[in-house]
Parts: C-alpha cells; sequence; structure tokens
C-alpha cells in the first residue's frame, strides 16, 4: 500500500494537471490545488470530482502573491509539491520572452522560498524536453547537454537549473524534474482532456478543431526539416501516461539526495504529417494540411531515450499513438466547446462509459 500524501498540486486545473489530480486521488493521495486560471478552467476541477468522488481542495491563486501562497502553506500538511503552474507554449514565448520568464522563473522562486519556510521538502517539478534543443540525430537521454532554443525552453531549463542549486545548498530538500515530451490525449472517459483557454497553440488543440469541422486546415510549420517527410518529428506520449509518471515520482522523490532528472516519453518520433494521418484514421475524418513556414524557436526533432526511468522506478508508457488520438477524439466530441458551459458532466460522464463501453469511468 503506497503512503498516503498530501499533495499540493501547482497548474491542478491544466491540461496535465488535471489528469494527474486524478491519478494521485485513484492512488489514494489527498490534493490540493492551486491555479490562476489563466490556461484553464475550474470546470476541469469538476470533472476531477466526477471521475473521482473528490473536489480537491483548490485555491486561486498567482504563485508570485507570496503571502497569499504563505497562507496555503500555513493551512495544510503538505507533503509533496509538484509544480505544474507555467506558461508552456514555444512560439507564443519567442513572442513574449519576458512574460515567461517573469511567470515561470518567478512562480518557481517564490514557491521554493514558501516551501523551505514551512518546511516542505519535496517537489517534483514539471520540466520539458525543449530545454534539450534539437534530439538528431539519435534520442536525447538525461546525460545530453541541454541547448534551448525558445524563452519557453530556457525558462524551464533556469528552473531546473535553481531547483539543482536549492537542493545542494539545502541537503534536506530533494527534487525530481521531469522532462516531458509531447503530452496528448484525454482521460478514456472522455470526461477529462486538453482544453485551453483563449488562442490555441499546440498542434492537437488545432487537430481536433480540423477535425471538428471548425477549421480547414493544419497549417503545418515546414516541410524542410532533415526528416522522412520534411515536418518537425516530436515524441508523443498520452497525457494519462504524463499523469501517472507524477503519482510514480511522488512515491520516489524521497530515493536519493538533491535532484534527479527522468524523461518522460516513449522514445518513438511522429511527423507532424504522420501525427494527421493517424488523427485522421482514428476520428475518421479528413485531416487537410497546408504547408507553411517554420515557426520560430521550433527543432526539427524532440525524440526522448525513456530507459532511465524504466530502471530507477520500473515505470513505462502504457498507450500508443492510436490511443492517443482516439482518446483526443473522443473527448473533443464529448465536449465540442471544451470546458465552456453547455453539457453537464454527469452527461459526460455517461457518455463517455457508452462511447468506450465501459461501465465505471476509470482510464
Ligand atoms: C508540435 C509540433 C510544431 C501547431 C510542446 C509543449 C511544451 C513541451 C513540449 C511539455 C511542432 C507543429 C504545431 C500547428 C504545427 N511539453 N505544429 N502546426 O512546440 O513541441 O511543445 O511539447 O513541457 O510545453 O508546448 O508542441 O504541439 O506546439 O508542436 O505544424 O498549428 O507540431 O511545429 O513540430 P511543441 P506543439
Amino acid at each position: 500500500m503506497t503512503l498516503r500524501r498530501t499533495v499540493l498540486v501547482t497548474g491542478g486545473s491544466g491540461f496535465i494537471g488535471s489528469h494527474t489530480c486524478v491519478a494521485l486521488i485513484e492512488s489514494g493521495h489527498e490534493v490540493i490545488v492551486i491555479d490562476d486560471f489563466s490556461n484553464s478552467s475550474p470546470e476541469a476541477l469538476v470533472r476531477v470530482e466526477t471521475l473521482t468522488g473528490t473536489t480537491p481542495t483548490f485555491y486561486e491563486l498567482d504563485l508570485r502573491d507570496r503571502p497569499g501562497l504563505s497562507d496555503v502553506f500555513a493551512r495544510h500538511d503538505i507533503d509533496v509539491v509538484i509544480h505544474f503552474a507555467a506558461k508552456k507554449a514555444v512560439g507564443e514565448s519567442t513572442q513574449i520572452p519576458l512574460d515567461y520568464f517573469d511567470v515561470n522563473i518567478g512562480c518557481t522562486t517564490s514557491l521554493l522560498r514558501v516551501m523551505h519556510e514551512y518546511g516542505v521538502h519535496r517537489l517534483v517539478f514539471s520540466s520539458s524536453c525543449s530545454i534539450y534543443g534539437d534530439a538528431l540525430p539519435k534520442p536525447l537521454s538525461e546525460s545530453d547537454v541541454p541547448g534551448p532554443t525558445n524563452p519557453y525552453a530556457w525558462s524551464k531549463w533556469t528552473c531546473e537549473q535553481l531547483i539543482e542549486q536549492a537542493t545542494r545548498y539545502h541537503p534536506e530538500m530533494r527534487a525530481t524534474a521531469l522532462r516531458y515530451f509531447n503530452p496528448i490525449g484525454a482521460h478514456r472517459s472522455g470526461v477529462l482532456g486538453e482544453a485551453p483557454k483563449g488562442p490555441l497553440h499546440n498542434v492537437m488543440p488545432y487537430l481536433m478543431q480540423v477535425a471538428a469541422g471548425r477549421l480547414p486546415a493544419l497549417n503545418v510549420f515546414g516541410d524542410d526539416y532533415p526528416t522522412s517527410d520534411g515536418t518537425a518529428v516530436r515524441d508523443y506520449i498520452h497525457v494519462v501516461d504524463v499523469a501517472d509518471g507524477h503519482v510514480a515520482a511522488v512515491e520516489h522523490v524521497d530515493d536519493v539526495p538533491g535532484m534527479q532528472v527522468f524523461n518522460l516519453g516513449t522514445g518513438v518520433g511522429t511527423s507532424v504529417l504522420q501525427l494527421c494521418d493517424a488523427f485522421a484514421q482514428a476520428s475518421g475524418r479528413e485531416i487537410a494540411s497546408v504547408i507553411c513556414e517554420r515557426r520560430m524557436g521550433d527543432v526539427a526533432v524532440l525524440v526522448g531515450d525513456p530507459r532511465k526511468v524504466e530502471v530507477a522506478w520500473g515505470w513505462r508508457t502504457r498507450f500508443d499513438l492510436d490511443a492517443m488520438c482516439r482518446d483526443a477524439w473522443n473527448f473533443q466530441t464529448l465536449n465540442p466547446n471544451g470546458y465552456t458551459a453547455g453539457v453537464s458532466p454527469d452527461v459526460v460522464a455517461a457518455e463517455g462509459r457508452r462511447a468506450v463501453g465501459i461501465d465505471t469511468v476509470e482510464a
């Protein structure tokens, strides 16, 4: 039986955060959420409750509000913090780099200060494969030298170094950084999924809009990369696998002193056009695409070597690309307007059960 822990999840109503809350609750942990809802909706936490029967305690808060953050730590006996809250779009980061540095680095330093003040010494940090730069010509391992190519990646790499330095000077602190590759998909029930607020940035939300007939085609950012079909290659990983990886991290964060770093990926590379084909197959819809200029900050290939976490924790991904596309499309069909009002979570849950032929709403 896993030791029950009280886990503070910053960014817990976001895409990965909300799926991680479900996985943590199902693993017997208590969850507290902080989110400023800048790129997510409180509805995601209603969906967490629909799936688990448990409503996480949550606080609407910007982590840079240190008095407000201190109040949360004063109210709860927190064992572990999972820190998701950040801005996370590569392309957008090249347009507003200072916002990315202020939010991503500012929130992290504020969190580290308050954790230290309240004697909370266990941190799981949401890092990113984007800190590596280009993965040519081989899958990336954790020992590869980072080479960030955009402000988002620089902010994540900077945060990793700050956390690692903090563990050096505060040896009571232990941290794990998870460098995940490209999370896509949704909870199999269709009750929870990727529902960004504001402008879309990532490829899967665009693909869902194209399949739903709301966009005429996917703009493919470049077909002149040194890859099999000229389009950029990424290591797509099911969001439920990413969530499960965070539960494993919570259960292993005490293992060694200092900061550990692990890739969360599948080791399988998929080009943008191959992803379009896979999504067309899974959705049964035509996916038109238009080749455009490269997007600033992008690299040709980002594929991870997943072996280190498998050796250390015996953890590996469970879902393939078809399952990622199937589950993403199932979420889209059950939630055509994302989490905006209109469809009650109970209806979505019932539809989700019917759609995937399961008698209980489980992943
Ligand atoms: C994927 C591919 C684009 C949109 C993401 C997250 C980041 C990090 C890494 C976790 C690229 C192409 C995209 C479109 C396209 N994950 N694309 N047309 O930039 O790899 O980063 O994964 O930390 O947080 O943002 O993901 O989905 O934006 O792009 O051709 O309309 O799809 O060029 O090759 P990215 P993405």
